[in-house]
């Protein structure tokens, strides 16, 4: 039996999350983004000293998956949001100084295995859209639709640049491109859960589309398998 999921993968500032976050509200779905959870362990990591790659090591995070608290809670505006030891972290997930250390963070096993667990536990019977980078490939590998989101590097840099506190004050487009390129050379290369389409998955390069036609393209398919 396929679980009835909607994977969708792709490459750092790819328009994933906004396509998935669209694609639920269209199709009624609860939408998870695993990339904010890794984000809020390497958030927890720096609040407790974690400064640089080299200190991203299993055993330090080993210890600190012990000690930490990541859960889903109602926000003020009565939505579901994440949640890191009783305090909602919203926009510091997505800060350039969490985006140097979540690669790193990343390819540790131990960090993996914990958040696999709990997105896994998160499928049922409801319909689930689940953003990543390996949700089609070790997450949910018997998903029901699978999809890889792609864009040129200039486009992703250029998507980057324009979601505002997510770069350097003053940062170039080269800069944003290369820290893009990093994250994908150590997100496609490390040693477990590489990002990769999963063979079953429909490629989709979303540079010259629109939000809206990427949009459709999926909530139309699913329509008509549902
Ligand atoms: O939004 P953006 O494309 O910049 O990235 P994200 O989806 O927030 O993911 C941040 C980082 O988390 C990625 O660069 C990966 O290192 C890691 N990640 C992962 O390894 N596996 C996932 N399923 C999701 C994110």
């Amino acid at each position: 039996m396929k679980q009835p999921v909607i994977a969708i993968d792709g490459p750092a500032a790819s328009g994933k999350s906004t396509v998935a976050a669209l694609v639920a509200q269209a199709l009624g779905a609860l939408n998870v983004n695993t990339g904010a959870m890794f984000r809020a362990v390497t958030l927890a990591g720096m609040q407790r000293g974690i400064t640089t790659a080299a200190m991203c090591t299993e055993e330090r995070f080993r210890d600190i998956l012990d000690h930490i608290t990541l859960t889903y809670a109602t926000n003020a505006d009565g939505k579901l949001e994440l949640q890191l030891d009783g305090d909602f972290p919203g926009a510091k997930l997505r800060s350039p100084e969490v985006a140097a250390l979540v690669s790193p963070v990343a390819t540790l096993g131990c960090v993996r295995d914990y958040l696999k667990q709990w997105q896994r536990s998160l499928a049922g019977t409801h319909l689930l859209v689940m953003e990543g980078r390996d949700i089609g490939t070790a997450v949910f590998p018997d998903a029901r639709w699978k999809y890889f989101i792609t864009a040129s590097p200039e486009e992703r840099a250029r998507r980057r640049l324009n979601q505002s506190g997510e770069t350097f004050t003053g940062a170039t487009l080269e800069q944003v491109a290369a820290e893009i390129a990093e994250r994908d050379r150590i997100d496609s290369t490390r040693a477990i859960a590489p990002l990769k389409p999963a063979p079953d998955a429909v490629l989709i390069d979303t540079t010259g589309m629109t939000i809206e036609d990427v949009v459709e393209q999926i909530t139309r398919q699913v329509r008509h398998e549902i």
